[in-house]
């Protein structure tokens, strides 16, 4: 009988071992001493899109959130508390919100269903919609139109970030940490970097959604 991919994990984990002690024998010492990483990545749950995978990035130097399209929704307190962390206590100096191509939440948040649970949660992706919805509905082809929601939809979480007081406060003592918007493309698996300017991206909504942390 085949092996199950789960039974075979354990195996895999000895492997992993075996090799990261290969580059260097004091490999777990070390990563055990604690992590000091430099950036903060919030990317979809999907099994696809593995973050340190496509990025090459090594133990300890990514802290990573993955949720179902990649949110950070103004009153989810699992998104708040990574990025509160990630910029008071670990210092990051750049946050990276990852979206992906043939994301199944966003498709999910473009059809008329009732999914339950998720409603509230894809509901977010609903309001991006809203907010475009005059570019969104002048793209005909479908597909486009889904390609530019995923985009939109990870340009809206980094506003989202913009708006948290941890932000403005680091942001108006240090000028950052900076915030970068990424598509992934399953299909070719090349990362796209949508080349936001969030310097003005909090200007233009700091009227609205200033705190007061320059005070
Ligand atoms: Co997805």
């Amino acid at each position: 009988m085949e092996k199950e991919l789960y039974d075979q994990i354990f195996e895999n984990n000895k492997k992993w071992i075996a090799s990261q002690k290969d580059l260097n024998e004091n490999f777990f010492e070390e990563l055990a001493k604690g992590q000091k990483p430099e950036i903060l990545y919030i990317g979809c749950s999907d099994s696809r899109v593995t973050a340190e995978d496509m990025t090459g990035v090594q133990p300890g130097e990514m802290f990573v959130l993955r949720n179902v399209a990649n949110l950070v929704p103004n009153n989810d307190n699992s998104s708040a508390s990574v990025v509160e962390y990630a910029i008071k206590h670990l210092e990051v100096k750049r946050i990276i919100v990852c979206g992906h191509y043939y994301c199944g939440g966003i498709k999910a948040a473009m059809e008329a269903q009732d999914l339950g649970i998720l409603n509230p949660w894809l509901r977010n992706i609903r309001d991006v919609y809203r907010i475009h919805k005059d570019e969104l509905n002048a793209i005909e082809d479908e597909t486009k139109k889904y390609n530019r929601l995923v985009e939109l939809n990870v340009i809206e979480q980094c506003v989202n970030v913009i708006k948290m007081a941890v932000f403005q406060k680091s942001y108006l003592k240090k000028g950052g940490p900076s915030i970068h918007a990424w598509v992934f493309d399953v299909h070719t698996g090349e990362l796209i970097d949508l080349d936001i300017d969030f310097h003005e991206k909090l200007e233009g909504i700091r009227e609205i959604y200033d705190l007061g942390t320059d005070k």
